[in-house]
């Protein structure tokens, strides 16, 4: 079994290969003049197993190019078996035709990832969990709940905690992650008058004098959870945490989020956003390698990944 990365998130690529003691493939993955990309690889990879990390992430367009284009290299250099470990799944939002004459964009990339010659694919809370019915290939959804919730029964034992979906999607998630921590479930009443607008409608729950957790796998403009904040402190709550999987945290969303009624934002590792938040006070970062080191050795190992989560 080998490790190679893309430059999308390195940093989650080194802490990977030191949880599982295996060095990262020697590679260069370069420009040419133009942009377009190109990846050698250093060293014989013949007959083995190998995982590729790399987020779609932003430039989304250029991390989505360069997983395929080494996803090809790894084929045409005789790998025996190639898996995408992709943390964050870009493009995931479209999952259906929400309107007339729009792309179903997350079936595309799921048909580009199989077609570049990935044989399995791992990734960390999908947007929408039937994605991985988009493959025709294993695909492996490991959740950051457990990491959450570990976080919050050290950092907030005690409060008298309510767990909340940012919208109706949410929930599923909200109440996975309140079943573990054995508190109630709020739901925000969210609607999207545009796509990367937000208002608030209604918040449905008591949330009055409470510490609400909030929820969700992606933070991209803000919108939705500054907005689901501020809603939830006008409506009694004591005060706001939010866990998000995926920082993508894109335009002015740290400035939003400093300035909001947030406590604290925490979201893992899947993007590295480390240079972006170095002085943001309110925002933290869990690791996700521990989780994804273990599930790449569970793949390889041919034992159950699913008993991660037990
Ligand atoms: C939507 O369904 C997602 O789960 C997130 O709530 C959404 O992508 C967040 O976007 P923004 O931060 O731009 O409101």
């Amino acid at each position: 079994m080998k490790l190679l990365t893309g430059n999308s998130n390195k940093n989650l690529s080194i802490k990977i290969s030191k949880y599982l003691k295996s060095k990262l493939v020697n590679s260069n993955i370069k420009n040419f003049a133009d942009g377009e990309i190109y990846i050698e690889i250093n060293e014989n990879i013949r007959g083995n197993s190998i995982f590729i990390i790399q987020s779609i992430s932003s430039p989304a367009n250029d991390n989505l190019m360069e997983l395929l284009i080494c996803i090809d290299a790894l084929k045409r250099s005789s790998a025996k078996n190639i898996t995408a470990v992709i943390p964050y799944f870009g493009y995931a939002r479209q999952d259906r035709k929400v309107v007339p004459r729009t792309s179903i964009s997350a079936k595309l990339v799921s048909n580009l990832i199989t077609k570049a010659g990935a044989d399995r694919v791992v990734t960390v809370d999908l947007h929408a969990g039937q994605i991985q019915g988009f493959f025709d290939i294993p695909v492996d959804n490991l959740f950051s709940t457990p990491i959450f919730a570990r976080h919050i029964k050290k950092n907030l034992k005690g409060k008298n905690m309510i767990c909340v979906a940012p919208d109706v999607g949410g929930t599923q998630r909200a109440r996975a992650l309140g079943k573990i921590l054995d508190i109630g479930l709020a739901i925000v009443d969210k609607r999207r008058p545009a796509p990367g607008k937000s208002r608030v409608m209604n918040i449905i729950g008591n949330v009055k004098n409470k510490t609400c957790i909030l929820v969700d796998d992606i933070i991209d403009s803000g919108g939705t959870i500054v907005n689901a904040a501020n809603e939830l402190i006008t409506k009694g709550a004591k005060e706001v945490h939010v866990y998000v999987s995926h920082g993508v945290l894109s335009g002015s969303a740290i400035d939003k989020i400093k300035k909001s009624k947030i406590k604290k934002l925490v979201i893992t590792d899947t993007i590295d956003n480390h240079e972006k938040i170095k002085k943001v006070r309110n925002i933290e970062v869990l690791s996700i390698s521990g989780l994804m080191g273990e599930a790449i050795k569970r793949i390889s190992n041919s034992t159950s990944v699913s008993d991660l989560f037990k």
